[in-house]
């Protein structure tokens, strides 16, 4: 039995087409200055009509068993955290089972944007008990097919993608070292797609009333992602029986760039440690803790050895930190696997 689960393995998957905040401009009353200064995001990416969730995780899922050096058929588990999956049912985990030629079992979880730590947590149980050798996490979302793009409040932060990363059993001490899970669910208003579940089934009414979409009271989730996003990464690092100066890395959910330079002074992280990306994709839910981890082990702000910070929080509300020491030997350079057909701002129904 293994004591460790370590990562071994990691990709990711972008969409080509961008949404541009001067795109954003022409579509409703906003401004890149009121986006930028407000949130930090300059463009998003969004997926083609013929992308969906499954074929983003399977790109993602590709390059992680890649750089870990492993086949589909090794895999012991996979678990996709995602609030946009294909179908109701069955997972996308199914799907990207059978594309990747695995032969284990495979489920979808969803925690909203913290669900790629909480699947990290539970990949983790089944290494670390014996139980399997290899896991694929993956967290991914395309958001872009349940955004309300004339609803200004939300249209302007979120975007599509997925990271994946391979967790494999290991002697060595290292890999996921602590977390913490949290939810309150109270008010799961402030955060919510109102109509399509068992709920408010999906009239035609409600359809005209665009209860499909997502809704958000944007202040009220600020407070508390601003409050919990520090306490959870300090709970994880206790959990781990480290304090916040030993991180090499922060890596907070892309949410909000005031969000997460006002966790950073809490945690007392210098700016230089916190990895940021959100000018770049928005928030995309349960992909942005991995594809900014793929991003920052691409651009070598990853080295063997080093402790690594993960914090998220989402609808629910959730919230989920993890800390990570990385054991993998570290080749940066981009390994970004994108979309090459025509851009996709065209698939955006608005
Ligand atoms: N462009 C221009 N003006 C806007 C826009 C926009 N895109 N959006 C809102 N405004 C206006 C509002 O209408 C309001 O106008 P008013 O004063 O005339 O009423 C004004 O700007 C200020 O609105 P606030 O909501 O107070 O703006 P705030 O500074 O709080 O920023 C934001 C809004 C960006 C949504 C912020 O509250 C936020 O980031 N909240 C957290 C959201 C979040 O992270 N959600 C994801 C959670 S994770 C998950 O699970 C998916």
């Amino acid at each position: 039995m293994s004591r460790y689960s370590a990562i071994t393995g990691w990709g990711k998957y972008v969409p080509e087409g961008r949404l541009t905040n001067a795109d954003l401009e022409r579509m409703v009353e906003t401004s890149d200055e009121w986006i930028t200064t407000r949130t930090g995001i300059k463009e998003r990416r969004i997926a083609r009509p013929d992308e969906s969730a499954s074929t983003l995780c399977i790109a993602a899922a590709r390059e992680a068993l890649e750089r870990a050096e492993i086949e589909g058929s090794d895999l012991g588990l996979i678990i996709v955290a995602t609030v946009s999956q294909d179908y109701k049912f069955p997972s996308t985990a199914n799907l990207v089972q059978h594309a990747v030629g695995a032969q284990c079992g495979a489920f979808d979880m969803q925690a909203a944007c913290s669900g790629f730590i909480y699947a990290l947590s539970v990949a983790h149980q089944f290494i670390t008990t014996g139980a399997i050798k290899h896991a694929l996490v993956i967290g991914c979302e395309v958001l872009s097919r349940v955004m309300d793009y004339t609803d200004r409040g939300t249209c302007v932060l979120f975007g599509d993608g997925a990271g994946a990363v391979v967790l494999s059993a290991s002697d060595e001490p290292g890999g996921l070292l602590g977390f913490t899970l949290g939810s309150d669910g109270a008010k799961p208003e402030l955060l919510y797609i109102p109509a399509g579940g068992s709920k408010e089934p999906l009239t035609e009414e409600g359809l005209r009333e665009g209860k499909q979409w997502v809704h958000m009271q944007g202040g009220e989730v600020f407070k508390f992602a601003t409050r919990i996003m520090g306490t959870a990464m300090e709970e994880a690092l206790a959990n781990a029986g480290m304090s916040s100066d030993e991180m090499d890395l922060f890596i907070p959910h892309q949410a909000n760039l005031r969000i997460i330079e006002s966790a950073s002074k809490r945690l007392g992280v210098p700016t230089e440690k916190v990895f940021v990306n959100i000018e770049r994709y928005g928030n995309t839910s349960a992909a942005a803790v991995p594809i900014a981890l793929c991003e920052a082990v691409e651009q070598g702000r990853v080295l063997q050895g080093q402790h690594i910070g993960m914090v998220a929080f989402g609808a629910g509300l959730t919230w989920a930190a993890a800390v990570v020491k990385w054991t993998a030997p570290v080749v940066s350079g981009p390994t970004t696997t994108t979309s090459t057909k025509e851009p996709a701002s065209a698939a955006v129904q608005w």
